[in-house]
């Protein structure tokens, strides 16, 4: 039986020009602050961007830019993303505030759906969405629902990371996805590990974000965070990578 909530929703997401998920098949690798300072940098350059939060069971964006709690969606033919920081933001928090969500397979293709059929964003030039980690209900999903989604994968230079991130690329690939290409995170030293073997599977290496004690410290604060590495790589690889440039509508 079709969902007829799954037919809304690309006309949902049709005023939006990109639509870039953050993932990577492993945790803790540092993709929230990047989809967070990714977006917030975009803004900065006078993008429209909406900035979605998809990890409904450790959700983390709201915490890195400082979301008050009373801010709340408001309701007129579906929810309208409050804007936060210039973003339009959309999380499940503005449902279940400090409650746990422990969400099964089923319960976060639904709430995932909902989501984005209630959803109305405005026009966007990007709309970047921070995933969960793994290669699970979340990413599957979006792939089935999403017709335009593209990828930007976050590894960190560790051999354990990159070997789990290589598969979430080989299935990405095989489903013939677009993939923007693959972060650095946390580099501590000089290794060209990652960019050979990301170059060698023919996929874009975009570039190395160094381990930072300030990106602790920036948590809560947006503008601290893009004067932290996360922030001052993104703007370098955003000139230099036309994938990830900000192409205002006239
Ligand atoms: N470049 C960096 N330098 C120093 N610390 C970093 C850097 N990037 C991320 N971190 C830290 O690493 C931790 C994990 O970051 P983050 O929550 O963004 O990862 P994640 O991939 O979203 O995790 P999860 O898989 O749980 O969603 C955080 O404490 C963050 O402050
Ligand atoms: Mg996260």
């Amino acid at each position: 039986m079709i969902d007829p909530r799954t037919i809304v929703i690309n006309q949902r997401l049709s005023k939006i020009n990109r639509i870039v998920a953050v993932s990577s098949g492993k945790g803790g690798v540092g993709k929230s602050m990047i989809a967070t300072a990714l977006a917030l940098s975009l803004s900065k350059e006078g993008c429209k961007v909406g900035l979605f939060d998809l990890d409904f069971t450790g959700p983390s964006t709201h915490i890195i830019l400082g979301v008050p709690s009373n801010v709340q969606p408001e309701e007129e033919k579906g929810l309208i993303p409050p804007k936060v920081e210039g973003l339009e933001y959309m999380s499940l928090v503005y449902f279940v505030g400090d409650h746990p969500a422990p969400l099964r397979g089923i319960d976060v293709s639904n709430a995932l759906v909902e989501l984005l059929s209630v959803t109305r964003w405005g026009e966007l030039d990007f709309l970047v969405i921070d995933m969960p980690p793994g290669i699970g209900d979340a990413v599957l999903d979006l792939i089935r629902l999403v017709e335009r989604i593209e990828f930007l994968i976050v590894t960190t230079p560790s051999f354990l990371a990159f070997e789990v991130v290589k598969k979430q690329l080989s299935l990405l690939c095989e489903l013939k996805i677009p993939i923007i290409g693959v972060i650095e995170n946390m580099q501590m030293d000089k290794s060209n590990c990652v960019q050979a073997e990301t170059e060698k599977i023919g996929l874009s290496y975009l570039g190395k974000i160094p381990y930072d004690s300030k990106v602790e410290v920036s948590i809560g604060n947006p503008t601290e965070l893009l004067e932290t590495t996360i922030g001052k790589a993104l703007a370098q690889i955003k000139k230099s990578k036309s994938e990830l440039r900000c192409r205002i509508k006239q």
